[in-house]
């Protein structure tokens, strides 16, 4: 009998270190940014090919913001411009594009951006990749609270009835699946605001190599890495009990 490997059914990738990959080679961080596009399409050609049904990569958190205008700006454009380059291309794949965050902020030149590849690649159903920009996960949760209050003042809910799943759904992520595993790339062990609620059962890989490098293999590799885990959640072993 030919054992199956485990696949996850939703990566989550924060994809950091394009500022050291760029410093490294003397160039200015927004070119870190630039070669990082390459490891985000090998990362959905993997994920297709792997057979993983969602893929989230944290593009940009909601603390972002305070880094230097241009850098932001150059981002900005970056998410542009891919995003004008890889949308037919992405559905052609199969791929389904979602943006997760608020939305408030981006000018109007983004926003239209958002649309546009949603609308795009919207029949797509091989696989979602999740793009969270401008996201951070408290943010995430106050306005989940807030929408739940409204709904109790409203007496549409009672407080007896929040449970898990209620707040579950008042999340950013609420049609979609929690992550199996949280990958976050240039050897960084933290969420820096990332999923704080969906987290809660993920396997962490957190490999030393910088975004930019971070390749088709390596995302194999995480998956094998994911293979030999054993998910026991809480109980006393991964087998079914007797
Ligand atoms: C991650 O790389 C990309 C974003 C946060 C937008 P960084 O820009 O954080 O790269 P480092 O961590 O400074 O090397
Ligand atoms: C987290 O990376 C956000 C993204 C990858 C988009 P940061 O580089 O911003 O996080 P910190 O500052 O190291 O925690
Ligand atoms: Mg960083």
């Amino acid at each position: 009998m030919t054992e199956t490997k485990p696949i996850p059914q939703h990566v989550a990738i924060i994809m950091d270190g394009n500022g050291r990959w760029a410093k490294q080679r003397g160039k200015e961080r927004y070119e870190g940014h630039i070669a990082g596009v390459e490891s985000v399409r090998a990362v959905v050609r993997a994920s297709v090919r792997n057979g993983v049904k969602w893929l989230t990569l944290y593009a940009f958190s909601t603390e972002n913001w305070g880094r230097p205008t241009a850098e932001v700006d150059a981002i900005m454009e970056l998410f542009c411009k891919t995003v004008m380059g890889e949308a037919a291309e992405l559905r052609d794949q199969g791929v389904r594009v979602k943006i997760m965050g608020e939305r408030g902020r981006f000018s109007e030149k983004v926003r239209g951006m958002i649309d546009y590849i949603e609308q795009t690649t919207a029949i797509a159903e091989r696989m979602t990749l999740v793009l969270a920009f401008n996201y951070s996960s408290r943010r995430e949760i106050v306005l989940g609270v807030r929408d739940i209050a409204r709904r109790v003042a409203q007496g549409e809910l009672s407080a007896e009835a929040i449970d898990e799943q209620v707040i579950a759904e008042s999340l950013m992520t609420r049609s979609m699946p929690d992550p199996d595993m949280i990958i976050r790339t240039s050897g960084e062990c933290r969420l820096s605001n990332f999923l704080l609620w969906q987290a809660s059962y993920a396997e962490f890989y957190f490999p030393e190599v910088l975004w930019p490098d971070f390749t088709e293999e390596e995302f194999d590799r995480a998956l094998e890495v994911y293979a030999r885990r054993d998910r026991r959640y809480g109980l006393v072993t991964s087998e079914p009990s007797k």
